[in-house]
């Protein structure tokens, strides 16, 4: 019973868009309709406005954290993953955009930090150390939560490998027109349209 609570408290928890309800408070529009069409910080960042993209990266992480901390704490660490996963899925099916969401790279950042703190900050380091090397958004992601899998097995925590494994596989499905784009070279650079 606590498990399907902290799934379904997990799921609403993740299925707040964000981005999509920041920008239009701030007036920049159906983000939907701008760049890649994505609700996330990185399309956002294309309409030009870093702040209402630097909030929706942290409300988006903090959709993550708070159900995996709390369930974690309440009901033990499986609830917890259970819940950051739920999260995960309502960030990218929400029920209130008709199943169609984002990309989970924030939400998916703040569950895995909530989860194990030093696999999250080694991936957000994995992250600005690509981020800063290429420029482009969706690789930086890709090798991140990539490698989040790995090195929780090296690390010999194989309930945190499994975890982080269905994160990346989510994440990677997500990312199906990005990694065709970055085959082509035509993913455009953070910050820019094209
Ligand atoms: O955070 C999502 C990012 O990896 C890709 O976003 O808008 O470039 O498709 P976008």
């Amino acid at each position: 019973m606590s498990l399907l609570l902290a799934a379904l408290l997990g799921y609403l928890s993740g299925s707040v868009p964000y981005g999509l309800l920041l920008s239009r408070m701030a007036g920049l529009g159906d983000i939907r309709t701008i760049g890649s069409g994505n609700i996330g910080a990185t399309n956002v960042l294309r309409t030009g406005n870093k702040k209402v993209a630097a909030a929706t990266l942290l409300l988006d992480a903090l959709k993550g954290v708070v159900p995996v901390l709390l369930f974690g704490v309440i009901w033990g660490r499986e609830a917890g993953l259970v819940a950051g996963v739920a999260a995960m899925l309502g960030h990218v099916f929400p029920i209130w955009l008709g199943f169609r969401g984002g990309k989970g790279v924030a939400t998916g950042a703040g569950v895995l930090l909530a989860a194990s703190w030093w696999l999250g900050l080694t991936c957000a380091l994995i992250w600005l150390v690509m981020a800063k090397v290429t420029r482009i958004s969706s690789a930086s992601a890709l090798t991140a939560c990539g490698a989040a899998p790995l090195i929780a097995w090296l690390a010999g925590d194989s309930q945190l490998a499994v975890f982080a494994l269905a994160l990346a596989l989510l994440i990677a499905l997500r990312h199906h027109a990005n990694i065709r784009r970055l085959l082509a070279g035509t993913e455009p650079r953070i910050g820019r349209k094209t």
